[in-house]
């Protein structure tokens, strides 16, 4: 088919956290690209999708048990579900959501997955700290399953903090490692770093950042994406004209990272009054 350059036509894809935000965007527009698009989240999505399990990606019988509903060979998983963390949500629940589930979910899938299938998480500036301590997230990296990361998680609860931070570093650093393994499958593994987005998201991060931080990381854009914007990043980075691209960190953010990397950003206003 000539017309369907990003190759979603008639494929089988997994969308977490399909219930609002980007997720929501990203399910939606795989449904107009002719994908047949599964979804999961704790809160019922009313998209017309060919199938929606609720599923807590807090809990592994949870992820387990959504998986196993869905039959035959997965050709991409879109991870978009997440917590805000910082004091919104607790540390812990924060970082299973945001990086323990994740990857339970994803380790799940990608046995299912045949050659040239592809996985995409939303990971965050938030997690720009990752090569600071690549040393810690190895020790988590090397955790099997989701009750031996947890056990880990619990014991390191100083350098977990908030939650947000380290489950975006954690997320970043296992997109960037598991990448080396899964494209030996042909499968393909990588991450986006959105700018501020307005989803339902949006209030937390206000509430605990700060307005004023959050706008500060909206430059050079000067606006908030939408999620639309950032379901064009996860969809492009899954098709299959980004066939070779694997284990990287795609900014999706009008300019943001090049921006910061050339001294152009104000890293006082990033930092809370
Ligand atoms: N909005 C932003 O500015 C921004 C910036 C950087 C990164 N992100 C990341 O983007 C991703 C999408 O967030 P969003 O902004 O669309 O927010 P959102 O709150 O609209 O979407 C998050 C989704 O995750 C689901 N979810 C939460 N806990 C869950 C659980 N236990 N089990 C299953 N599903 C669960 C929610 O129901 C919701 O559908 C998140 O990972 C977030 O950290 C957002």
């Amino acid at each position: 088919m000539t017309d369907d350059v990003l190759g979603y036509h008639g494929k089988r894809v997994i969308v977490s956290g399909c219930f609002s935000g980007m997720g929501e965007a990203v399910a939606r527009a795989l449904l107009g690209l002719g994908a047949e698009v599964h979804g999961l989240d704790y809160k019922q999505s009313a998209l017309p999708l060919s199938s929606f399990k609720l599923t807590d990606l807090r809990d592994p019988t949870s992820i387990e048990s959504a998986v196993a509903a869905i039959d035959g060979p997965i050709d991409a998983l879109f991870n978009c579900a997440g917590l805000a963390g910082g004091g919104a949500f607790s540390p812990m629940d924060t970082l299973k959501v945001n990086f323990i589930g994740t990857r339970h979910l994803t380790e799940c899938i990608i046995p299912r997955m045949p050659a040239g299938s592809a996985i995409v998480s939303i990971a965050s500036t938030g997690g720009l700290g990752w090569s600071q301590r690549v040393p810690l997230h190895m020790e988590l990296l090397q955790t099997t399953g989701f009750q031996e990361a947890t056990a880990w998680a619990e014991a390191h609860l100083t350098d977990v903090a908030e939650g947000y931070g380290f489950s975006k570093e954690a997320v970043i650093v296992w997109t960037q490692y598991r990448g080396a393994q899964t494209i030996k499958r042909g499968i393909r593994i990588n991450c986006t770093l959105p700018s501020p987005t307005q989803t339902p998201m949006m209030a937390a991060f206000h509430q605990t950042a700060g307005k004023a931080v959050v706008d500060a990381a909206a430059e050079p854009l000067g606006r908030y994406t939408t999620p639309e914007e950032q379901a064009g990043g996860c969809i492009l980075l899954n098709s299959k004209l980004a066939s070779v691209v694997n284990g990287s960190v795609l900014p999706v953010d009008g300019g943001f990272m090049g921006a910061l990397a050339m001294g152009q950003i104000d890293l006082s206003r990033l930092m809370p009054q």
